[in-house]
């Protein structure tokens, strides 16, 4: 073997050992997630480096892949897009071209990103809102809030209530002749979390009269208080979500403090004066046996008063639903949610669906086996993948029987 073809073998292998990562069995594709997955890694690790060299805040490298993946507003023979504001805040909307001679179905889109990083504009969501309004005839608001680290809790919150509690209004809802007994409101991962967020902060407030007919929610995230549930465990390394940047990401919704981060992973950021929360999200009662697996519930380590005290955010029901005592539950729309077995964020899905049924309101369960967090973002080609197509069609077709 010449000195070139060793090389070239021994290039193949690095390649090779680098891009591998190990994934579930239950999971098609694996080599093209295995690549895609090894893009992201590549973007991290560039991430990891230019704020250890000083040059740039971590998330700014991550708003590359937003920015790659930026889509102008182009309309369709079936859908009219335009980037529009809503009391100020900017959202894209889709209009259906259909003549119909009845009212229309309205969604109301959150798309995700840990809070840092995604936007409304990117493909996969422009696309994920082109085929909702396409299927159901239906006009989709997809929200464009603002994003951490400039802007951190409770903006994103407050962006995403502006935008809901301005098209709710029987005026703005007859002007884009939307029927007010037939609107969603859906979010994947951090979108997931605005979405439960502001429908739970809209059952009190008196000048809103028109009800959310459903809640979609995505995989999303809705509790700060233990990051060492079941899912966090058995999921630590898998792709596109690891643990440590979901850290990040909560973290950096409330701080750039790298003390919140620093805490959070190792699970000891909730201070002793707030113990009563723990009730919440107690995996030991809301987790079905198969997701408990042979995990030992162990009692909560307390951290420091000073980072609650500092930073309540983490705290607060508007940044994480489920730390709501059940009358608060009480009230809330049909809600739909979808969960992904080889994620992080799974059992934060399955402890919502645990406390909901417990107070009697109707709960839809899509549990995916063999998903990965962030299935819906992988519907556009180059990294597209049949479990995308999948999920994206099965939440569809139930929002358009039931919405
Ligand atoms: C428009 O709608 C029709 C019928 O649903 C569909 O076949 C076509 O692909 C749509 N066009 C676009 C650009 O999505
Ligand atoms: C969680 O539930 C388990 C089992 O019911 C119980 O022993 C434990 O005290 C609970 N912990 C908290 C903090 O609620």
């Amino acid at each position: 073997m010449g000195t070139k073809s060793l090389s070239l073998l021994l290039a193949s292998v690095l390649v090779a050992y680098y891009v591998y990562t190990p994934v579930p069995e239950n999971i098609e594709e694996r080599w093209k997630l295995m690549l895609i997955n090894a893009g992201f890694r590549t973007v991290a690790h560039v991430a990891e480096f230019a704020e250890w060299l000083g040059l740039v805040h971590y998330m700014e490298v991550l708003m590359m892949i937003t920015s790659i993946e930026y889509t102008a507003p182009i309309s369709d023979e079936n859908v009219t897009i335009t980037d529009t504001k809503f009391n100020n805040v900017p959202a894209r909307l889709y209009v259906p071209r259909k003549q119909s001679s009845g009212l229309k179905r309205a969604v109301i889109y959150i798309h995700g990103g840990g809070w840092c990083v995604g936007g409304s504009a990117m493909e996969p969501y422009d696309l994920l809102s082109r085929w909702t309004a396409n299927k159901l005839n239906a006009v989709v608001i997809s929200v464009e809030y603002r994003l951490a680290p400039t802007y951190h809790f409770p903006v994103q919150f407050e962006d995403v209530y502006t935008v809901v509690k301005f098209f709710l209004q029987t005026s703005v809802l007859a002007q884009y002749g939307v029927d007010p007994n037939r609107i969603c409101i859906s979010g994947d991962s951090a979108g997931g979390n605005l979405a439960a967020a502001v429908v739970q902060q809209l059952l009190d407030d008196l000048e809103v009269k028109v009800k959310l007919k459903i809640q979609a929610l995505l995989y999303p995230a809705l509790q700060t208080l233990d990051l060492d549930l079941p899912s966090y465990k058995d999921n630590e390394n898998m792709p596109i979500l690891p643990k440590s940047l979901m850290v990040r990401f909560w973290s950096e919704y409330f701080t750039t403090d790298v003390s919140l981060k620093e805490a959070m992973a190792s699970n000891r950021h909730v201070p002793a004066e707030s113990s009563h929360l723990f009730r919440f999200v107690n995996w030991s009662n809301l987790l079905p046996k198969k997701f408990k697996k042979d995990h030992v519930y162990a009692s909560p380590i307390y951290g420091s008063s000073r980072l609650g005290k500092k930073y309540p955010g983490f705290l607060d029901p508007r940044a994480a639903p489920l730390l709501v005592d059940d009358t608060k539950l009480l009230g809330l729309p049909v809600t739909y949610v979808l969960t992904c077995q080889h994620d992080v964020l799974r059992d934060d899905g399955i402890m919502y669906v645990s406390r909901l049924r417990k107070v009697g309101i109707e709960v839809i369960h899509d549990h995916i086996e063999d998903a990965i967090h962030g299935a819906l973002m992988f519907i556009t080609s180059p990294t597209d993948l049949a479990l995308g197509h999948r999920v994206a069609n099965k939440y569809i077709e139930w929002l358009n029987m039931n919405l």
